[in-house]
């Protein structure tokens, strides 16, 4: 929890495979003591039995794992003040998930029990009511607003799901929708996806007023075997993954309007696997930074990024420090995103954070495609523009005090380890530090969530003298080496998205606007300690082209980047005219960016007259199935590459030697003078 201090701890007796044991610490970490007692000695659930508050740290919730037979419903026990004490709650039923907080207010918790019930709380779980029967799912929206899929008869089959919503917790429901497939809420939108009869095409219907309204989204439709999957969506807009037909294991990223209904193609081949993983990332730590991988149509999977929010996707800059395999042709660093950590390739997922602008520590390969033989860390310390070949091998990182401090361990799953490394310069050089004579092997790493901490738990396991394993968390208190605080001549005035020669006026423009932030400098060995905030400074661009996306049934020429009507959208045209959207759609077939906050510039030309004229003609229905044609070789082709991918992935695991004749390594660039401060410390 964010400045307490408090970690509770679970293990696990060998014996007992399913049970936990609790242990609390109040001191980052550094001694734990067992509090088992203080739930009279139960034991907890492994796979849903803690949950923490999301808007209040100081909330725990523990569910007990109790035979079935020995009562009537559930056990759980609930904290206000972070596990130092607990109160038993018998529940009237049996939950089938984790209790679910409410995102804000701490008194509200709701779960659904093995028998479809709706339970909610008003009271953080001391009195419990069943407000509804044949729940498949729920989520809140926004205030107290919830939405829950049921099932009308009890048996019915996805697709034929109704949506409802209750605003007073429990007291009254309407029904939103009906025949849906399945829903979500996500930045403000509410999703469905929706039958509009049994085994026909699933529609996306979208409503950003709570469900009052929905409209439908203008995405192409997905069949029953097809999907759909939000991959990150903020109050601003939303990026839609839109499967392609047949098990191809891509499909096509789509960015909403600010109403979520109108979609433009952002990215195509993109690599989605058959276990529901994606490798996109939203690079936390710079405005408009995402990352993902494609699958191109050679069967290799490359990474790539966008600094735009989606706008133009671009092959990541192979770092200075490393070469390229001799054979390659289009070199460039491809980033191991969820995927390869699914596999196990990699210890960790790409790390960024808010905190610690511009900085974004990966696994990766540089060469033509992604490689999983050996990934190494690479560090980037402007958002993705440029990178650092940092540590070879895989590794567990952290960021620690707000970007000042990045440690990391190396992640050997058959070997102990005792050091950590360190660095104060966004990953150029490392410092070796031995924490312990008695090597462990590494289970992970634990911090503060958020980065302003320096108190980093290095936790994992050792055999004792007869040979049990025994749990070890060591703590590192990165205090004592770094104890200057920084002052203002430690920081830099820094220009986000500056490629530091165009226009000054138009540099780093993003958006419609720019920011400069206050930076550490790199050489600076000195602490941002808890107090640190970042400081930003913003400033309007002038609009250009680039700030509007085209209307639906607009397209961008390619060479002059006008929005031109689309030939065929003569034949689409009546569902728009049909619903009365009319009036909502711009018509000058541009249409600004969401969240964009530029000024003046750039004004797209009206053409007041185009949908008056679309509209006022009887248009007859056509099918719009326009589904891109493969040939039978093309589906076996991918099907069988898909098949060996993970294969491959795992195969190359075992067989590191492979690529070390390709790898250059990295050429050090430690700067002298910083190690001699650190290394005076030390
Ligand atoms: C533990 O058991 C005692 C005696 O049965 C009971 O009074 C107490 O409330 C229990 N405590 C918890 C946290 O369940
Ligand atoms: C990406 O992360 C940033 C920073 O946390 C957040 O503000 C933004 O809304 C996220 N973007 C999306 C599309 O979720
Ligand atoms: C840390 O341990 C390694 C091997 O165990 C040793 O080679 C190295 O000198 C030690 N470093 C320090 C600073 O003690
Ligand atoms: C690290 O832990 C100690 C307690 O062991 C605490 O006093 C200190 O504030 C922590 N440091 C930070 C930056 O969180
Ligand atoms: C765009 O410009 C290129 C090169 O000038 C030309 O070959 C191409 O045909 C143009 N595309 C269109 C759609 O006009």
């Amino acid at each position: 929890g964010d400045g307490t201090g408090v970690s509770l701890a679970f293990t696990r007796i060998p014996i007992f495979f399913t049970d936990l044991l609790s242990f609390y610490s109040e001191d980052y970490g550094k001694s734990f003591h067992d509090v088992s007692h203080t739930i009279n000695n139960t034991f907890i659930k492994k796979d849903f039995g803690i949950s923490a508050g999301p808007g209040n740290p100081q909330q725990v919730i523990l569910t007990a794992n109790l035979p079935f037979t020995e009562s009537p419903g559930g056990v759980i026990f609930t904290s206000m003040d972070a596990g130092v004490t607990f109160r038993s709650v018998q529940l009237p039923f049996h939950p089938a998930q984790a209790i679910q907080f409410h995102y804000q207010d701490p008194k509200y918790l709701v779960v659904i029990s093995i028998d479809d019930g709706l339970w909610l709380s008003e009271d953080f779980g001391n009195s419990w009511s069943e407000v509804h029967e044949g729940v498949h799912t729920f989520t809140w929206g926004s205030g107290i607003t919830l939405f829950f899929s049921s099932s009308p008869k009890g048996t019915a089959r996805r697709g034929e799901l109704i949506l409802r919503r209750t605003q007073d917790v429990g007291k009254n429901f309407t029904t939103i929708a009906k025949n849906i497939f399945s829903f979500g809420y996500i930045g403000g939108f509410l999703f469905t996806s929706v039958m509009e009869k049994l085994g026909s095409p699933r529609i996306i219907y979208v409503s950003s007023d709570q469900g009052d309204h929905f409209r439908k989204a203008q995405l192409p439709s997905a069949t029953t075997e097809q999907f759909y999957s939000v991959l990150d969506g903020d109050e601003d807009m939303i990026f839609m993954h839109v499967d392609n037909p047949g098990d191809t294991y891509f499909g096509t990223i789509y960015t909403s309007d600010d109403r979520g209904i109108l979609y433009s193609k952002s990215l195509e081949r993109h690599l989605f696997g058959g276990e529901g993983k994606s490798d996109f990332t939203n690079v936390t730590s710079l405005r408009g930074v995402y990352l993902t991988n494609i699958l191109e149509e050679d069967g290799r999977i490359r990474s790539v990024i966008t600094f735009d929010r989606g706008g133009r996707w671009r092959f990541l800059k192979k770092p200075e420090n490393v070469n390229c395999p001799e054979t390659s042709k289009k070199c460039s660093l491809h980033i191991h995103g969820e995927h390869s950590h699914f596999s196990g390739i990699t210890p960790m997922l790409p790390l960024s954070e808010p905190t610690a602008i511009g900085l974004v520590i990966a696994h990766g390969s540089v060469g033509d495609s992604i490689s999983a033989a050996r990934p190494d860390v690479y560090v980037s310390g402007d958002g993705g523009y440029t990178w650092w070949g940092t540590l070879r091998g895989p590794h567990h990182y952290s960021i620690l005090d707000s970007g000042g401090l990045i440690v990391a361990v190396e992640a050997h799953r058959d070997r102990q380890i005792s050091s950590i490394k360190f660095s104060t310069d966004e990953g150029q050089c490392w410092k070796v530090f031995n924490f312990t004579d008695h090597p462990i092997f590494l289970a992970g790493l634990a911090s503060e969530p958020g980065t302003k901490t320096m108190n980093i738990s290095i936790f994992g396991y050792r055999p004792d003298d007869d040979d049990q394993p025994m749990w070890v968390a060591v703590t590192i208190d990165f205090e004592h080496l770094l104890t200057r605080e920084c002052g203002e001549e430690d920081y830099v005035q820094w220009l986000a998205h500056s490629d530091y020669d165009s226009d000054p006026e138009t540099d780093g423009c993003l958006l419609g606007y720019k920011e400069t932030f206050r930076r550490l400098k790199k050489l600076s060995a000195c602490r941002n300690g808890r107090g640190y905030v970042v400081s930003r400074q913003q400033r309007p661009c002038p609009c250009t082209r680039e700030d509007y996306m085209c209307e639906y049934g607009f397209y961008r020429h390619e060479n002059t980047s006008e929005c031109l009507l689309q030939p065929d959208f003569l034949n689409q045209t009546q569902d728009i005219c049909l619903n009365g959207e009319l009036e909502d759609l711009q018509n000058t077939g541009y249409r600004k960016i969401p969240g964009d906050k530029c000024e003046e510039g750039v004004r797209p030309p009206r053409r007041e007259d185009v949908f008056k004229k679309l509209c006022g003609n009887d248009i007859s229905p056509t099918s719009a199935n326009s589904h891109t044609k493969r040939s039978v070789i093309d589906y076996i082709f991918i099907f069988a590459f898909a098949c060996l991918l993970f294969l491959l992935l795992r195969i190359s695991l075992n067989e590191q030697h492979l690529n070390t004749g390709n790898y250059s390594g990295f050429k050090d660039k430690c700067e002298l003078f910083q190690m001699n401060l650190i290394t005076q410390a030390l």
